[in-house]
Order: C-alpha cells, then sequence, then structure tokens
C-alpha cells in the first residue's frame, strides 16, 4: 500500500508537469502559427502572382520588414523558414541584429540613412535598399569593414515624384548608378521605390513598371543589375506582375504596428 501510494506521488506529479508542457508548447505553438500561417499566406500571394504573370516562383524573394517588433517576433518568422528581415529605424535594428547573432538571417536596411549613422549600417547589414545620394553611399563603402563581404545595395528612386519621399529623381539616376557601381566595397544590385497608395491596380502597375524600365535602361547602358526592389503588403500582385524581384512586406506577416 505504502510503496504503491509512494509510486502515485511521481506519477500524479510528472502528469502535472505534462499538462504544464503541453500547455506551454500549445501556446507557443498558437503564437508560432500565427506568424508562420501569415508567411505561408504570403509565400501563396507571392506564388499566384508569379502564376499570373507567368514567373517562377523562385523569381521573387521575400523580404520580412521587421521594423517595430521586438526579437522574439523574428525568431518566430525565422522558425517559420524567413531568413531575410528588412529593417527602417538603424539604432533599434542593431540591438535586434546583434541579440539574434546566432541566428543565420541576412538584414536589410530599408529606411533613410543619416550620415552620422553610416558606420553602424556598413558594420551590421548586408543590404542597403535606399542609397540615394553618393556621399552616403561613398561613407557605406569607405566603413565596410574588410573582413564582410561587399554590402549589397539599391538606389532608392522616385518614380512617382512624391514630394515628401527619399529617393533620387528619375533624371538623376544614372548618374547615380554610374558613380555607386565604381565603389569598392559594395555591390549596385539594382534599384527601389515606395510609390504612394495607388488608387487601382493599373495605376500601382503603372508606377511599378516606370521603376521597371528605369532598371533596364541601367543594364543596357551595361550595369549588371538584377533586383527590382518593390512591393509591400497592399501591392506586391502589382509590383510582381511589373518584375519585382524583392517584396518587402511587414503587416501581413507580423500584423498592425
Ligand atoms: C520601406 C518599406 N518597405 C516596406 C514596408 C512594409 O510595408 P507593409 O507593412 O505595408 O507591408 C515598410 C513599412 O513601413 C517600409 O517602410
Amino acid at each position: 500500500m505504502k510503496e504503491g501510494a509512494n509510486l502515485a506521488v511521481p506519477r500524479k506529479t510528472e502528469r502535472r508537469v505534462c499538462v504544464l508542457r503541453d500547455k506551454a508548447f500549445g501556446t507557443l505553438r498558437g503564437m508560432n502559427a500565427s506568424i508562420a500561417e501569415n508567411l505561408a499566406q504570403v509565400h501563396a500571394q507571392i506564388q499566384a502572382a508569379c502564376q499570373a504573370a507567368g514567373r517562377p516562383a523562385s523569381s521573387v524573394r521575400l523580404l520580412a520588414v521587421s521594423k517595430t517588433w521586438g526579437a522574439d517576433a523574428v525568431r518566430q518568422a525565422h522558425a517559420a523558414g524567413q531568413t531575410a528581415f528588412g529593417e527602417n529605424y538603424i539604432q533599434e535594428a542593431v540591438d535586434k541584429i546583434t541579440e539574434l547573432k546566432a541566428l543565420p538571417l541576412e538584414w536589410h536596411c530599408i529606411g533613410p540613412i543619416q550620415s552620422n549613422k553610416t558606420r553602424l549600417v556598413a558594420e551590421h547589414f548586408d543590404w542597403v535598399h535606399t542609397i540615394d545620394r553618393l556621399k552616403i553611399a561613398q561613407r557605406l563603402s569607405e566603413q565596410r569593414p574588410a573582413t564582410l563581404p561587399p554590402l549589397q545595395v539599391c538606389i532608392q528612386v522616385n518614380v512617382d515624384g512624391g514630394e515628401t519621399k527619399s529617393g533620387v529623381s528619375p533624371q538623376n539616376l544614372p548618374e547615380l548608378a554610374r558613380a555607386v557601381a565604381t565603389l569598392p566595397h559594395m555591390q549596385l544590385r539594382g534599384l527601389m521605390t515606395i510609390p504612394e497608395p495607388a488608387q487601382s491596380e493599373e495605376a500601382a502597375r503603372a508606377v511599378h513598371r516606370q521603376a521597371r524600365l528605369l532598371l533596364e535602361g541601367l543594364v543596357q547602358e551595361g550595369l549588371a543589375l538584377d533586383t527590382l526592389s518593390m512591393g509591400m503588403s497592399a501591392d506586391m500582385a502589382p509590383a510582381i506582375a511589373e518584375g519585382s524581384t524583392m517584396v518587402r512586406v511587414g503587416t501581413a506577416i507580423f500584423g498592425k504596428r
């Protein structure tokens, strides 16, 4: 009897522990599931847009925009297979990059860069999408540590002339592109745009088309470019229809900021 009672105690405790573990696991899985499910949905949207455009799904990369989201959200996205993350605010990004150093992630700077932040960007990021002045590009190239691969960069172009936005004008783009392409510690990969929200799918496509034509013009000039960073949660499909090779998606993956 005594022996049996003694045996019953650990069994009961064990069972309770198991219930707690299951609960914790369930909660964690629940949280993972929402980011993982959102990612799966975004991939399905990319695939559908590619199919409609007669392009292979592998021709569009997904950049998860994790700005304002903590390291845990990035960990969850990474657990669901996402490796490339976009950040707008340099200091916030550097803290996150440092915290997540152990994970094999690729970090993209997609926010404006002031001169006093170039060193942080050059030392911590893999890509920069927002080059719109030669001076910033030169500083990034000079400050890129020799131990790291060349910084991969895109020039941000203001295709629809939005006045408050950054980005080089289409007129000044070729000169800037030629100069950036000669810098030693960076590789110019292509163009990036952030168009104003469009009234219709066709209007959105027209703006994205301009970006593609500008890229094609530079390629014809002899620059080896392969990247069109365009399309966000709301305009992924028209961007892909017009040749985007990298969509930057935040809200549709992580939720409203
Ligand atoms: C440059 C840039 N690209 C992409 C995004 C992602 O936008 P969304 O959350 O609408 O997907 C943001 C978000 O602010 C952004 O600033």
